[in-house]
């Protein structure tokens, strides 16, 4: 079993990771109704993944024989001034969930719990992923001003954007 400060700590991670799925599916909707279908999708995808590592840590506290206290998902924003304005809140936010993750690692360190420890090396690798692949993306919005041929052409590849969840 969990102590009940892991236990509290990965309940209130497995919210953020709901709170962040809702999140990227907002900007998914704000990018559809700009016209970037292509955005759009790679949104969802960072949705589906998000849903994901939900799910992931969820199966994990069970397996623990600990529980699951669901909590209430708070209202995600709607309107973003443009396509550079959602990456760049996106980046934020993904750096703020870096911060999250490592003082859930810190934590489990500290409470000598190593089978945690190492469940959540696999959430700091994909944290320095996610961090890296926002960044790319900001930077070629950034490089063509988020306008033009250039934005439709990024639009293209980001459609090619798909999800498989890990084996393990
Ligand atoms: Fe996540
Ligand atoms: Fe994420």
């Amino acid at each position: 079993m969990l102590s009940k400060k892991i236990e509290k700590a990965i309940n209130k991670q497995i919210n953020a990771e709901f709170e962040s799925a809702y999140l990227y599916l907002s900007m998914a909707t704000y990018l559809n109704n700009e016209n970037l279908p292509g955005f759009s999708h790679w949104m969802k995808t960072q949705y589906e993944e998000e849903m994901f590592h939900a799910i992931k840590m969820y199966d994990y506290v069970l397996e623990r024989g600990s529980s699951v206290s669901l909590d209430s998902i708070k209202k995600p924003k709607h309107q973003w001034k443009n396509i550079i304005d959602v990456f760049e809140d996106t980046l934020k936010h993904e750096q703020g969930v870096t911060k999250m993750i490592n003082d859930l690692t810190s934590l489990a360190i500290d409470e000598r719990d190593h089978a945690t420890v190492n469940f959540m090396q696999w959430f700091v690798d994909e944290q320095v992923e996610e961090e890296a692949s926002v960044s790319e993306l900001l930077a070629q919005l950034q490089l063509v001003e988020g306008k033009g041929s250039g934005l439709f052409m990024l639009d293209k590849e980001a459609a090619q954007r798909t999800f498989t969840p890990p084996v393990n």
